[in-house]
C-alpha cells in the first residue's frame, strides 16, 4: 500500500447523529439499565414477525444458550451444529448441558447440509441452523418430526428467503447486536419465538433480582443504552439492506474470472452481511489477500481452519470436507454501510485487477 494512505477497514460500525441522539436521550433520562428502550426493542421484533414473543439479552451467545435451555435442550440432548460456524454455538450447547454433533455444510450457501444432517446427526433432537453471512439455510429441509430447530439469525437480521422472513420457521430465532453485526448496540442479543411461552421462559432466566422463588439464574440483561442504539439503527434497516446490496453489486460486477462467491448475493431479500469471495485454492486466496492489502483494502478470512468446530472438538477433518475447503479458500471483503463511494470504487478496482 502507498505510504500515508489509510487502510479501508474490513468492518466498522456506522453511528449516525440520530443514533447518538437516541443514546443521549437515554443517558439524560436517569434510567440507563434495562427499561423502556429494551421493552420497545422486544415489541419491535414481535411486530416484525407478526406475533410471538421476544426477549432481549446481553449477547447473541446468551440468546443461543437461553433458546436451547427454554426449548429443553439440556443433559442427554444432542444438538446438531454446522462445522463452518463460530464457537459461540459450541459454548451455548455445552453451557445448556447438551452435547453438540457437528455436521458439514453446503459449498454454495455455507449453511447446514440437510443430507449431511441425515447422515451425521439423524438422531439429533435439536439443530442450530445458521443463516451464514446472510445466506438462508434450507430450514424446511432441515426440519424433521421430533426435531426442534433454532434459526441463528446473528448474521441475517432482516433477511428474507424463499421460505419467508429468516427466523420465522424454526422453534426459536436468535440475534446478535455485537459491534460488527448488521445492527449494533456494541453488544446485545435477542430471542424471538412464535411460541410466546418460549420467550417467557427466556425472560424467566434473564434476571435474578426480586424473584419470589429461587432457581439459579444469571444477569443476562441488555441495557437501555444499548437498546436505544439498536432501536435507532433498526429504524433504518431497509437503508442498511440497500447499501449492502449496492456494494455487493459493485463487487459482483468487478469479480475477475477464476473467482466465485457465496450463493444468493444478488437476491432481492438478501441481507448481505458479508461479501465472501472463493478462490480455487489456498495459495490463490492468500495471493488475493496480499493483493487487496497492498491496494489498501482490509479483508478478513472469516473462519480460519483451526476455528472450524470439528477441529475444536478434534474430530476427523476428512468427515467435513466442505467446511475444510471453505476455510482455506474464502476471503471477506468490506461491505459495511459506512464504506464511502470512493472507498467502494477503490476496493472494486482492486478486486477487478486481481489475476488468479
Ligand atoms: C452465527 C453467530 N452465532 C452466534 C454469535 C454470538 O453472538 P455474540 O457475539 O453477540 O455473543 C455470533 C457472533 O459472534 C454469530 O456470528
Amino acid at each position: 500500500m502507498a505510504p500515508g494512505r489509510a487502510m479501508i477497514p474490513h468492518n466498522r460500525p456506522l453511528i449516525t447523529a440520530e443514533d447518538r441522539a437516541a443514546v443521549d436521550a437515554v443517558l439524560a433520562s436517569g434510567w440507563i439499565a434495562q427499561g423502556p428502550a429494551v421493552a420497545a426493542l422486544e415489541a419491535d421484533f414481535v411486530r416484525r414477525y407478526g406475533g410471538g414473543g421476544a426477549c432481549a439479552l446481553s449477547s447473541g451467545s446468551a440468546a443461543l444458550f437461553l433458546a436451547l435451555k427454554s426449548l429443553g435442550a439440556g443433559e442427554g440432548a444432542t444438538v446438531a451444529v454446522p462445522s463452518y460456524a463460530c464457537s459461540a454455538l459450541l459454548n451455548a450447547v455445552y453451557l445448556a448441558g447438551a452435547t453438540p454433533k457437528v455436521v458439514d455444510v453446503l459449498p454454495d450457501s455455507f449453511c447446514l447440509d440437510p443430507a449431511a444432517l441425515a447422515r451425521q446427526a439423524a438422531e439429533a433432537a435439536f439443530a442450530i441452523a445458521v443463516h451464514t453471512y446472510g445466506a438462508p439455510a434450507d430450514v424446511a429441509a432441515l426440519q424433521a418430526p421430533g426435531r426442534q430447530l433454532i434459526e441463528d439469525c446473528c448474521q441475517s437480521l432482516g433477511g428474507v428467503g424463499v421460505q419467508g422472513q429468516l427466523g420465522s420457521q424454526g422453534e426459536a430465532a436468535v440475534f446478535s447486536f455485537y459491534a460488527t453485526k448488521i445492527v449494533t448496540g456494541g453488544q446485545g442479543g435477542l430471542v424471538w419465538s412464535k411460541a410466546a411461552d418460549v420467550a417467557e421462559a427466556v425472560r424467566y432466566y434473564r434476571q435474578f433480582d426480586c424473584r419470589e422463588s429461587y432457581v439459579p439464574r444469571f444477569n443476562l440483561q441488555m441495557t437501555d443504552i444499548q437498546a436505544a442504539l439498536v432501536n435507532s439503527q433498526l429504524a433504518r434497516l431497509e437503508a442498511i439492506r440497500s447499501r449492502r446490496q449496492a456494494i455487493a453489486r459493485s463487487y459482483l460486477a468487478a469479480l475477475p474470472a477464476g473467482l466465485s462467491v457465496q450463493s444468493g448475493l444478488a437476491d432481492a431479500g438478501r441481507m448481505a452481511y458479508r461479501f465472501v469471495v472463493l478462490a480455487p485454492d489456498l495459495a490463490t486466496r492468500e495471493a488475493l489477500r496480499r493483493h487487496m492489502e497492498q491496494a489498501g483494502v482490509g479483508c478478513a478470512v472469516p473462519i480460519e481452519r483451526y476455528e472450524l468446530l470439528h477441529r475444536y472438538l478434534k474430530l476427523d477433518p476428512a468427515d467435513f470436507p466442505v467446511a475444510e475447503r471453505l476455510a482455506d479458500t474464502s476471503l471477506s471483503l468490506p461491505i459495511h454501510p459506512g464504506l464511502s463511494d470512493a472507498q467502494l470504487a477503490q476496493a472494486a478496482a482492486a478486486l477487478s485487477g486481481f489475476r488468479p
